[in-house]
């Protein structure tokens, strides 16, 4: 572990800083040495290199045979071909003119109002990266007011609408339904439970809806045959993780008033400093490489991302699905078992100051930090608190302290700092980390651009949906009450008794089904 001096002469040295983008990386409490760089210079250049064949067009998610593009949608004269180009930039027009024509009235709600809502209905990819824009940018002055659904929920969908219709109820409330696929069953669902609640209220809503997502998806389909106010591509070199610069994030955005060209160009900015091949002038690949030394390359240790800043609360959420779905793979790109990650947990500091922090102080040292420093305290000015002394001080106060006491327990931190919470470096922001990203899979051989598992998640729950209907089926043709046992054995499925036993539950649990004690709990019988 190093001094007081030691530290602040490693500070200076290994300090990257962007006065354009308001930017800087400190890396001195992870205790990085130039034996460590010239160590992995030739990996640091392959991802630099394996980067910028990425950019270039090339099929860099080679298991569903993919470019990765999402660094055109910010600067399109990169795209590898003017029809890319020339998409990127009739969508982001598309998107302007659409927010323009909402906002001045031009597209009215069905009474001839303007529209006061977004609702925005979307999960993981094609909600994250919205709810982290509105929640960091958002404010008194917005156009819209933005709610979201971002599960299959049904009190939660009771929940959003009841705000919704406490805010100009949903006759105002415009539906931005967003799928890359198109077929993913929560947010079809909340699509529903949308169209459901404007039929409720007398609405129409093909008047209200609009979709983001692949051409000739079935949302897409839908769309169409419903005629719905709109439609904005989502191609399939955008991944649903970095697709926030893309109609996916920038028409939510757009809608709620918030500067979307801000946000493209701080990404932009980031996405030149970061193509630097010269690791000590490159904090995307800087990262990756504290990374690499903290997890040795095997996810040993967690990242904790601690934003000060209850704006960014949302930065940790989002980063854990970019990290952990990007990251966390069983096969490495040549085939062989690695059970690759990063686990990214965090909220916001000092609040968690209250909580796990004490663990992280005292407790297994089995993480590293990503404090998150945002210089500007507040728009106005502040009162003190103490003679000389603004709340502002005491949370920058607390993120030093912290940051201090971990190091001297020989828990290492990374801290980004921004001067403040803008588009533009929330565009930044997003930038850094989507590159980090990617440099960190090339240094662990992972291709970060697909999703098995997630994939495997939603055949899963298919499975168990059409086992479902089995079991009412025969539910409903059962002469007497039933267990779990005999039902699964009527249809054939003993091997899933125990889930048989758990959709019993389930529908007697929603007035679906009736349940009557039996010998034990998992002996009671059931009718419909
Ligand atoms: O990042 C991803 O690819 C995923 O999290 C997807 O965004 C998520 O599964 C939703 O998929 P879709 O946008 O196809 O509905």
């Amino acid at each position: 572990m190093a001094d007081t001096k030691q530290l602040w002469d490693r500070y200076q040295s290994q300090l990257i800083v962007d006065e354009r983008l308001g930017f800087a990386l400190d890396v001195s409490r992870m205790d990085l040495d130039d034996a460590l760089l010239a160590q992995h210079a030739a990996l640091t250049k392959k991802a630099v290199d394996d980067m910028a064949k990425l950019e270039a067009g090339a099929l860099a998610n080679p298991d569903e045979k993919r470019m990765v593009g999402h660094y055109w949608l910010r600067a399109p004269q990169l795209a590898p071909t003017p029809e890319l180009r020339a998409q990127i930039e009739d969508t982001l027009g598309a998107v302007h003119r659409f927010a323009a024509d909402v906002h001045c009235g031009r597209l009215s709600a069905e009474d001839g109002g303007r529209f006061a809502n977004v609702l925005v209905i979307g999960i993981g990819g094609s909600a994250l990266g919205p709810q982290l824009v509105a929640d960091a940018l958002g404010g008194a002055d917005d156009r819209m007011r933005v709610f979201f659904f971002d599960n299959t929920d049904p009190d939660g969908v009771d929940r959003v609408i009841e705000q919704i219709e406490r805010a100009g109820g949903m006759a105002r409330t415009l539906t931005v339904v967003i799928s890359k696929s198109g077929g993913t069953k929560e947010t079809r669902n909340g699509m529903l439970e949308a169209q459901a609640a404007y039929l409720a209220r007398g609405l129409s809503p093909s008047l209200h809806l609009v979709a983001v997502t692949g051409e000739g998806s079935e949302l897409d389909k839908t769309a169409v045959s419903q005629q719905w106010l709109a439609r904005f591509p989502m191609w399939d070199w955008v991944g649903g993780r970095t697709s926030e610069l893309c109609a996916v994030g920038l028409l939510p955005a757009a809608l709620q008033g918030l500067n979307i060209e801000g946000m493209l160009k701080g990404a932009r900015s980031m996405d030149a400093l970061t193509r630097n091949p010269d690791v000590k002038q490159n904090p995307a690949l800087m990262m990756a490489l504290c990374w690499l030394k903290a997890t040795e390359g095997k996810g040993k240790k967690d990242l904790v991302v601690l934003p000060y800043k209850d704006r960014l609360v949302l930065f940790s959420r989002y980063l854990q699905q970019l990290v952990m779905e990007s990251l966390g793979k069983q096969h490495d790109l040549d085939g062989k078992v690695v059970h690759q990650g990063i686990a990214v947990y965090g909220n916001k500091g000092s609040t968690d100051q209250h909580a796990y922090v004490q663990q992280l102080r005292d407790g297994v040292a089995n993480f590293f930090v990503t404090f998150l420093e945002v210089q500007k305290e507040r728009a106005g000015s502040s009162i003190e608190v103490e003679p000389g002394v603004t709340s502002g001080d005491y949370l920058f106060g607390f993120l030093q302290g912290t940051r201090r006491a971990l190091y001297e327990g020989g828990r290492g931190s990374i801290t980004l700092t921004i001067d403040d919470v803008t588009p533009h470096r929330l565009g930044a922001l997003i930038a850094l980390w989507e590159r980090a990203v990617g440099f960190y899979a090339t240094l662990v051989n992972v291709n970060a651009y697909h999703q098995p598992g997630v994939e495997a998640g939603k055949k899963a729950a298919q499975a168990v949906i059409t086992l479902q209907g089995k079991v009412v089926e025969a539910l409903t043709s059962a002469k007497a009450a039933v267990t779990a046992d005999q039902l699964a054995a009527t249809i054939g499925e003993s091997a899933e008794t125990e889930t048989v036993f758990k959709i019993l539950e389930h529908l007697a649990a929603n007035g679906r089904a009736r349940k009557s004690k039996g010998a034990s709990p998992c002996q009671a019988r059931f009718t419909r």
